[in-house]
């Protein structure tokens, strides 16, 4: 923490408004889900299928090349979000178009994410229960796969009523194969208010002032952005990967920087206290 005095602060102001003035924004890929587990990386929804059986091996080499040259880009400290944002729009675009010419089937996304290496952080179901508990509602804005996070926390039996998503969402045929990803597309630098307009969820929340905002990329902390009347904001990163590299910038931007953490329990304790 850089501002622990703020921190202290936002955290005692959002106890006294109490729970029908919280709500929670958070990202998914690498923040509610873990960044590693047993020494290796944790897929991202998109590379549950990617990785999965239902992708050809041309179709696999060809993703992970996506993935090599884009995800370097998206996580450089040295480029601004300018430069980064039409390239990963690049990336978003060209890769889901690969995955659309799979033809994957509807019904095999239950199998192919039980069938994969994801895990959720530890503590999730603490954290879904308080918020479920207290009727807390829980934002998740994410640039990964609708359908596979979707399915991810139904299997987890924490994909509670107080849980709303936005984020890309396959488009099947009328024989339930993929042909392509709904609009508008979201990558890592657009969770902002320019895909959330006219979304009637994201409007009901704007009486709900105290937000805590969790994230693990530079572009999760404009999430909160379309909420008009923000008091008291807590921001909490993970940063996951070239952590040297990146602290200065992140504990400049989030309030609480978490680093070789693969829990939730620093939300959880503070919720805890709050709710
Ligand atoms: P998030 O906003 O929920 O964290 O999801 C975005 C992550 O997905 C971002 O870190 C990059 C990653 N990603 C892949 O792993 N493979 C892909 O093909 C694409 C387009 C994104
Ligand atoms: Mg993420």
């Amino acid at each position: 923490m850089q501002q622990p005095e703020r921190v202290m602060r936002a955290i005692h102001a959002m106890k006294e408004r109490g729970s029908s003035k919280l709500q929670v924004i958070s990202d998914f890929d690498m923040t509610l889900s873990r960044f590693g587990c047993n020494g290796r990386r944790c897929p991202t929804s998109h590379n549950i299928l990617d990785n999965s059986r239902v992708i050809s091996e041309d179709g696999k080499k060809k993703l992970k090349d996506l993935l090599h040259h884009y995800y370097p880009i998206e996580i450089d400290p040295n480029r601004t979000l300018e430069e980064k944002r039409p390239l990963m729009v690049e990336w978003w675009t060209r890769a889901h178009e690969l995955l659309a010419q799979q033809k994957i089937q509807k019904g095999d996304i239950a199998q192919i994410v039980r069938e994969s290496d994801v895990m959720l952080r530890d503590g999730f179901t603490e954290l879904f229960d308080q918020l479920h508990k207290h009727s807390v509602p829980m934002f998740i804005f994410s640039a990964g796969v609708g359908d596979i996070l979707e399915e991810i926390i139904r299997q987890a039996n924490v994909f509670y009523p107080n849980v709303n998503v936005v984020s890309n969402y396959m488009d099947f045929d009328d024989s339930g194969v993929l042909t392509r990803f709904k609009d508008p597309l979201i990558h890592t630098y657009n969770k902002n208010n320019s895909v959330l307009q006219g979304t009637a969820y994201f409007q009901q929340l704007s009486t709900r002032t105290s937000i805590i905002l969790l994230g693990d990329s530079m572009g999760d902390l404009t999430m909160a952005d379309g909420v008009p009347s923000v008091e008291n904001i807590l921001k909490i990163g993970f940063l996951n990967d070239k952590v040297e590299e990146r602290r200065e910038k992140y504990l400049d931007a989030y309030d609480i920087v978490l680093e070789s953490d693969e829990t939730l329990d620093v939300v959880n304790g503070i919720l805890r206290y709050i709710l």
